[in-house]
């Protein structure tokens, strides 16, 4: 049976710094040196391929998962590969711990929302359609009601054909428009919704006649369909909880929530969800659909206060939860909102219930072959010697300076006319822009001369 699958509304966007990377690298479970953008960490990244095993297996429920390691050594680019390997009907939410204090909502519901946008429902729904090639189309105008200069569809004659038959249909005006619109013509395979009206072109048939082929597109070729015009047809449609909040609300909001609604950064009410939980409940009971936990990934975890963490823990209790994946780069610190020292600012009891992945500082060579990567990936051509300076600026300061320095120094030596950066290029720019302990150090070396 033929399925239609709407891929989920994916959550992240700050990929730019991590565009080069597209999985683990793994192969039967072991990390290769180099692979899917990857370099070395071969330990976090094999702990991070189990953890994808067991978020399939669906072993991961009311655990989560803390990356910890200095800054600049793939923490977020790991939790990014993990998203990359639960592929595309997994939802994956990144947010940063900062991102909870939002002047529009309360922490909380920042979270909630979060949470429930990493979580899909996978609705699986049959209704009756009308498959088939379009062996004949005739579309009757009349004149607008309003407008007498226009025309537009008022009903519509059209025959479908499939492999075993042929049927002619009269249709109304819905359908009539929706042909139109969709410039639905001779030998373009189709279906009708029975109840709705609603017209989809899956492609043009391979076994329409030539001479009904006008126009020589890249339009998708789809075989005829088999069977009678009219059948069961099975639709899936992945959404999120979130999805299905926004749009429990607007409609329980009446035309006003409707029409100034805004959507996105409006707090949902408890009310709201609960209605939504149960009818999903409903809907998994009955066998229409489907539950799939996906993944809130919270960077920087140490920005959280004890209030997110609190509901945090809580949340990861419930029954609808997603698997959460923290990252930090702080050993021992202040739990912000109280004066409690805890390892990397993280309650002990939500500590309790995480696996903890460590990243590692990075080997020259391994820095020179992510810069290689970065280079590849930005579009920059590197001399051997431009190479090995910024893999040495990278040991020495930090592999996101080195990565920083890539496409100014570009810029640099376009304009010198070449399109090869040099080892001057590089200092150049070195000169010109400093790494942050640098920048620290020179506010510092300013405020003690004032205070003299
Ligand atoms: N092992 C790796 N292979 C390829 N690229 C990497 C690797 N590790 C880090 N990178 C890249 O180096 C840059 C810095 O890494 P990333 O931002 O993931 O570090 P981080 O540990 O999250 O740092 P921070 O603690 O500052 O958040 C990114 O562009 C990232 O994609
Ligand atoms: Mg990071």
């Amino acid at each position: 049976m033929a399925r239609i699958v709407e891929a989920p509304k994916r959550g992240f966007e700050r990929i730019g710094a991590h565009s080069h990377i597209k999985g683990l690298g793994l192969r039967d479970g072991k990390a290769l040196r180099i692979a899917d953008g990857l370099v070395g960490q071969v330990e976090a990244r094999e702990a991070a391929g189990i953890v994808v095993s067991m978020v399939r297996e669906g072993k991961m429920a009311g655990r989560g998962i803390l990356l910890v390691g200095p800054p600049g050594t793939g923490k977020t680019a790991i939790a990014i590969a993990i998203a990359k390997e639960l592929g595309k009907d997994t939802p994956f939410v990144a947010l940063s711990g900062s991102e909870v204090y939002s002047a529009e909502m309360k922490k909380s519901e920042v979270l909630m929302q979060a949470m429930r946008r990493a979580i899909g429902v996978r609705i699986r729904e049959y209704r009756k359609v009308y498959e088939g090639m379009v062996v004949d189309l005739d579309v009757q105008m009349t004149r607008h009601p309003y407008n007498p200069y226009q025309q537009v569809p008022k009903s519509a004659k059209i025959t479908l054909k499939t492999r075993d038959e042929q049927k002619t249909l009269r249709t109304d005006e819905t359908v009539a428009i929706e042909l139109i619109n969709k410039g639905v013509g001779l030998g373009d395979v189709i279906w009708i919704d029975a109840e709705t009206g609603r017209v989809a072109k899956l492609g043009r048939c391979i076994e329409a006649p030539r001479e009904e082929v006008y126009d020589i597109e890249a339009e998708e070729k789809v075989p005829l369909p088999q069977g009678p015009i009219l059948k069961d047809k099975e639709f899936v449609h992945t959404v999120t909880l979130h999805d299905l909040d926004v749009m429990q609300a607007r409609s329980s909001g009446g035309l006003f929530s409707l029409l100034f609604g805004g959507g996105e950064t409006r707090e949902i009410s408890n009310e709201v969800r609960q209605r939504v939980d149960g009818l999903v409940r409903e809907w998994v009971d009955e066998g229409r659909a489907e539950i799939i936990p996906g993944v809130l990934f919270i960077d920087d975890v140490h920005m959280l206060d004890i209030e997110a963490f609190s509901f945090l823990s809580r949340a990861m209790e419930s029954e609808l939860a997603p698997i959460i994946i923290l990252a930090t780069n702080r050993g021992l610190t202040r739990i912000r909102g109280t004066d409690i020292e805890s390892p990397h600012g993280i309650p002990l009891d939500l500590l309790d219930r995480l696996l903890i992945i460590r990243t590692r500082p990075y080997t020259e060579d391994e820095i020179k072959e992510i810069i290689k990567i970065r280079a590849r990936e930005e579009k920059v051509a590197l001399s051997d010697e431009a190479l090995e300076y910024l893999t040495k600026l990278g040991a020495m300061h930090s592999l996101r300076y080195a990565v920083q320095l890539l496409t100014p120094a570009f810029e640099v030596a376009r304009k010198e006319g070449r399109d090869r950066v040099m080892v001057t290029d590089v200092e150049r720019v070195k000169g010109l822009f400093v790494d942050v302990t640098q920048s620290v150090r020179y506010l510092k070396e300013y405020e003690e001369q004032f205070l003299k």
